[in-house]
């Protein structure tokens, strides 16, 4: 493989993990961003953002001088291939991801790129953005053999680097061929060890993005609908999940039933999917199903707290465990936990969070941020466990006894080790076992 130097356009989340893991597959990385101050944290070997390993890789790499941080996209004119990894937030009007970010950020490469680079789009974009990306380039550069390549991620917040490094498939979606080997190349040590490449066309490429997340979604959402009924019924969701997940057609994974997906990916993408199949007149009706069941999701289990409590949470005080959409992450993007402890301000209940290391923004009366579990469950008269973190699973609540005004939890994780010695002496309510009343 030839030595190249690589561009990596927006060092946001996906950016930094994909400048972070090439430098440290042995690449040379140039990263770009606009944002100054990220620029000059990054330039000292401090993430911007909350991920297992990541602080340690990035001095690893800056020490190794594999990698380096501009605001200057000149910088990178020597690179003959740019990846870029701009934000495409979901527009609040239409629905669509919004593309200004990568729009601008391929203009500018365009300006400085050597002739026949290839830029490579990260970010997850609606179908056929691609294609038109391309078009623009031959019509704004003619003869300069830019070419546009789709290589999306499939990266998990809290083990993305782990994922970076141990890819179940590398999807490359692009027109030339010498365009996709360039691409290819800079997963040589993945294909070397037989990881499987997808090359492809672009509009499969980008299909494949909002098909894979859709498609864990929608599992997500279907066991979730099966943990309704099993409240109901009777039985115990987690050996239902095994009991279909062990079937190799099926699988084991996603089936954790839970308050419903959320963070940055699965609500924006099943949306944009949605939106894009009505655009082209083909609704997606599992997808758009999908999303109004897991909206609706938040409701039903705030309907469900207040049926425990046998009364209107107004007045009441209620420790949410959890803010963060999933465990080790800070990230409160459209995070469950978050809409819970909204819904419970608005409903007039005083609300105490506590979460090992996400913050909310959020200045109301009624509403505190703790630093202890034991400080969040002072005076409550309801534990709600929202996020799945480790440190809920084993924390020993016969310590709180005392603290708190009754002892009952729900578990929307189904996290609380429910074989604990302090059990018979609460109430515990969990999502996917059948209700106490
Ligand atoms: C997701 C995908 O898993 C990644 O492959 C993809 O690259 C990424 O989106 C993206 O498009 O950037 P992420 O959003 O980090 O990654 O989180 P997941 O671990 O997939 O969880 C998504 C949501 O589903 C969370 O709210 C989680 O709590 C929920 N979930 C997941 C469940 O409720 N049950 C499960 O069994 C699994």
């Amino acid at each position: 493989m030839q030595a190249q130097t690589i561009c990596v356009v927006g060092v946001g989340y996906v950016g930094l993990i994909q400048a972070v893991g090439l430098a440290k597959l042995g690449l040379k990385v140039t990263c770009v961003d606009l944002d100054a101050s990220k620029v000059a944290m990054l330039k000292k070997g401090i993430p911007p953002i909350f991920e297992d390993g990541l602080e340690d890789a990035l001095r690893e790499v800056i020490a190794r001088g594999n990698i380096v941080f501009t605001t200057d996209i000149g910088e990178a004119r020597d690179c003959g291939l740019f990846y870029v990894a701009v934000g495409t937030p979901t527009s609040e009007r239409t629905g669509n991801a919004r593309l200004d970010y990568l729009d601008s950020a391929v203009a500018g490469i365009a300006e400085i790129a050597p002739a026949e680079a290839v830029i490579v789009v990260k970010s997850t974009v609606p179908i056929g953005t691609c294609a038109g990306l391309q078009a623009r380039l031959d019509r704004n550069h003619p003869g300069k053999g830019l070419e546009i390549v789709s290589n999306p991620e499939f990266l998990r917040e809290g083990t993305a680097l782990k994922d970076f490094f141990n890819p179940e498939r590398i999807v490359i979606g692009g027109t030339s061929e010498a365009a996709r080997q360039k691409v290819r190349d800079s997963y040589a040590a993945f294909e070397d060890r037989g990881v499987p490449m997808i090359v492809t066309d672009t509009s499969t490429s980008e299909t494949i993005k909002y098909a894979a997340n859709a498609f864990l979604a929608t599992k997500v959402t279907f066991i979730n609908e099966i943990s309704d009924l099993v409240e109901t019924v009777g039985g115990d969701i987690d050996q239902v999940a095994r009991g279909i997940g062990l079937d190799s057609r099926i699988g084991p994974q996603f089936l954790k039933a839970g308050p419903g997906y959320g963070g940055s990916c699965f609500p924006k993408d099943t949306l944009a999917l949605a939106t894009i199949g009505r655009r082209h007149g083909v609704q997606q009706q599992i997808v758009e199903t999908v999303i109004r069941i897991n909206d609706s999701r938040r409701f039903h289990i705030l309907k469900r707290i207040e049926a425990a409590m046998g009364d209107k949470l107004s007045g009441k005080r209620v420790a949410v465990l959890g803010l963060a959409f999933k465990a080790d992450t800070d990230d409160v993007r459209d995070s469950p936990a978050v809409d819970l402890v909204h819904a419970l301000l608005e409903e007039g209940a005083d609300v105490q969070s506590f979460d090992p290391v996400a913050r909310l923004a959020v200045d109301h009366r009624g509403y505190s941020q703790c630093e202890t579990i034991a400080e969040a469950c002072k005076g409550v008269s309801a534990v709600l466990v929202a996020t799945e973190w480790a440190a809920f699973r084993t924390f020993d609540f016969a310590s709180v006894e005392a603290l708190v005004d009754r002892r009952y939890i729900f578990d929307m994780r189904r996290i609380v080790d429910i074989t604990a010695s302090w059990v018979p002496r609460w109430d515990i309510e969990r999502i996917g076992s059948p209700l106490m009343r």
